[in-house]
């Protein structure tokens, strides 16, 4: 069926039956992702989640030197051994009162680039995919993906093929949603608009777009308002504000401002707070690739239906870096 506004708003018996039908839409609609066993908390207790980005993992054949600059050169090659450092120290996080990190959410840029654009390939090959999937298999708690650049190679591979693989390989889609105690974390993807389209005049990989189905997904998504939590990987200066005529991310987000908590991004690789330059709070983040200190940790509360960053002092504003963690909070 041809999804509109209006019937994705709706709530009516055909959004049900899209939701039935679509496994994208059916991925949102199932249960809220469950705390890890053996850790049962009240539901209206504050509970932890993680956000680690640009992980740019690589593998055995990746050529070295084939980037931008010494320090991209040289942070590269350091990108999966930062990610599992990360992942090590998060997983040990235990606040005082013994809550742990339930969820990791990760805004793109998981691996680094394609070695092939065969699709068999990374069948008959141990990749950067694999290796990916193996590193964040060992967190101790779900986690949740995005879509960066680097995750495509457009138009090289086509974006169908990125699909199928992610969704083989990380079980995957290329944009969706989970909730969780009365929050909802919206994954956004940037590259599914004619900015990334290689036939279309609007081609410029620099923009970001989101296309007009996932607009109206998305909007659906925040027209619950429930408390969100949105991740897109592009920081927002560089997401195509309005794509169908008005309609766009950019008046999205001012929509459900009162709703949104915050938009978070990587990309830039660095920490740039752009406040409320776009309605919601928006932070760019910093990667991993370049500091395993480069994550953040935050707590959503249940009852004031708000989010908080309780790391948020370690970040060192506009570089790539933050200080160690230590168990303070
Ligand atoms: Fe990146």
């Amino acid at each position: 069926m041809a999804f509109t506004r209006r019937t994705l708003l709706s709530g009516s018996a055909a959004f049900a039956g899209a939701v039935a039908a679509s496994p994208l839409l059916a991925a949102q609609a199932a249960p809220a992702l469950h705390a890890r066993p053996g850790v049962p908390a009240p539901a209206d207790r504050p509970f932890l989640f993680a956000v680690v980005s640009d992980t740019h993992v690589i593998d055995k054949f990746y050529k070295p030197g084939s980037e931008n600059g010494v320090e991209d050169n040289d942070s590269i090659l350091h990108a999966n051994e930062r990610l599992l450092a990360a992942r090590d120290t998060i997983n040990t996080i235990e606040l005082a009162d013994g809550r742990k990190v339930e969820h990791i959410f990760i805004p793109g840029d998981c691996f680094h680039n394609y070695p092939s654009a065969d699709y068999d390939f990374y069948q008959q090959n141990e990749t950067r995919i694999d290796i990916f999937k193996q590193l964040i298999d060992g967190f101790h708690s779900p986690v949740h993906l995005n879509w960066g650049n680097h995750d495509y190679d457009v138009p090289r591979v086509s974006r169908e093929m990125s699909h199928r693989l992610f969704k083989q390989k990380l079980k995957s889609e290329p944009y969706s949603a989970v909730d969780d105690r009365g929050f909802r974390f919206v994954h956004l993807n940037n590259f599914l608009g004619s900015t990334w389209d290689s036939t279309s005049k609007d081609f410029n990989k620099g923009i970001g777009s989101l296309g007009e189905t996932q607009l109206q997904w998305a909007e659906a998504q925040f027209a619950a308002r429930q408390p969100t939590v949105v991740f897109i990987h592009y920081p927002l200066w560089v997401v195509q504000p309005t794509e169908f005529a008005d309609f766009g991310l950019h008046p999205l987000l001012r929509k459900y401002q009162d709703s949104i908590q915050i938009v978070i991004s990587g990309h830039w690789h660095k920490w740039l707070d752009f406040a409320r330059t776009y309605g919601p709070q928006h932070t760019v983040m910093a990667a991993t690739r370049y500091d395993a200190h480069s994550w953040m940790l935050w707590e959503a509360d249940p009852k004031s239906g708000t989010v908080r960053w309780l790391d948020r002092n370690r970040a060192e504003w506009s570089t790539h870096y933050a200080s160690p963690y230590h168990a303070t909070t």
